[in-house]
């Protein structure tokens, strides 16, 4: 038996897999009835390694609970022991967009502006809901979909408490270190956003800019980007 037939056990056998979506940690697949008639798309998540139970069963109190918040989330369809199938929201993520962007070498528009609001929202909204600040932490791009002028966010596996300082500081850490890491379009990119950030919410924007050298040494070390750590006067000279 291969891997995925031996992923693929109890109500996941009705399942046809079409593709598997880029993942560190998990399996995650696009999938479809097998006896639906109008073929219909969702995506399953299988997942994998330490704590996988409680990773799925807090993901899936996010995504609940947030269906009844401003920010969108997939329906959760089926969630038990180490899986979980939602609904397929058919757009690209942000890094796709992103390089668009950086390609046409016009700016993002509203887009990033767009996340940095879902952060501040999921911030707000976990006060209300659980009394404390939870902040995402996973910022990665591929974590956001554009689909219909809508963005939504996936991906609830790493949230914890914290303050939202440090999710704004990791995107913007994110935006510049793809590659081409610190291009001039990136840069201005990330000076609007802090400049954003600072006039619409009441962070404490030397801790976003401390956030974003944190994440960006981090970076460093796990991925094997060299980051031009002198260019970031250009940007932190508010
Ligand atoms: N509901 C969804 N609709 C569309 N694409 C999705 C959906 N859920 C996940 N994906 C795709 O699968 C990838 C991995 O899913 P994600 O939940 O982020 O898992 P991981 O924790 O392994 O990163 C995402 O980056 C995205 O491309
Ligand atoms: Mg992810």
């Amino acid at each position: 038996m291969n891997k995925k037939d031996k992923e693929f056990s109890g109500y996941k056998r009705s399942f046809a897999v079409f593709k598997k979506f880029y993942s560190r940690k998990n399996s995650v697949y696009l999938v479809s009835k097998k006896d639906e008639e109008l073929e219909e798309f969702y995506v399953l998540k299988i997942y994998r390694g330490k704590d996988r139970i409680n990773r799925r069963e807090k993901e899936e109190f996010f995504l609940k609970s947030l269906r009844k918040s401003s920010i969108n989330v997939p329906e959760v369809l089926i969630s038990e022991g180490d899986s979980m199938l939602i609904r397929y929201i058919n757009g690209g993520t942000i890094l796709d967009m992103l390089i668009d962007f950086e390609a046409g070498k016009n700016d993002a528009g509203n887009t990033f502006y767009r996340v940095i609001d879902i952060i501040n929202d999921f911030y707000k909204y976990s006060l209300d809901i659980k009394g404390k600040g939870y902040i995402l932490r996973d910022i990665n791009l591929r974590n956001f979909i554009y689909s219909n002028d809508r963005i939504w966010r996936i991906d609830f596996e790493d949230c914890s408490e914290g303050r939202a300082e440090e999710d704004f500081g990791r995107f913007l850490a994110f935006i510049l270190t793809y590659d081409p890491v610190f291009t001039e379009w990136k840069i201005s990119e990330v000076k609007k956003l802090l400049e954003y950030i600072s006039v619409r919410f009441e962070s404490d924007i030397n801790m976003v800019t401390a956030e974003l050298r944190k994440e960006l040494q981090s970076i460093e070390k796990r991925r094997e980007v060299k980051v031009p750590f002198g260019r970031l006067d250009k940007i932190i000279s508010l």
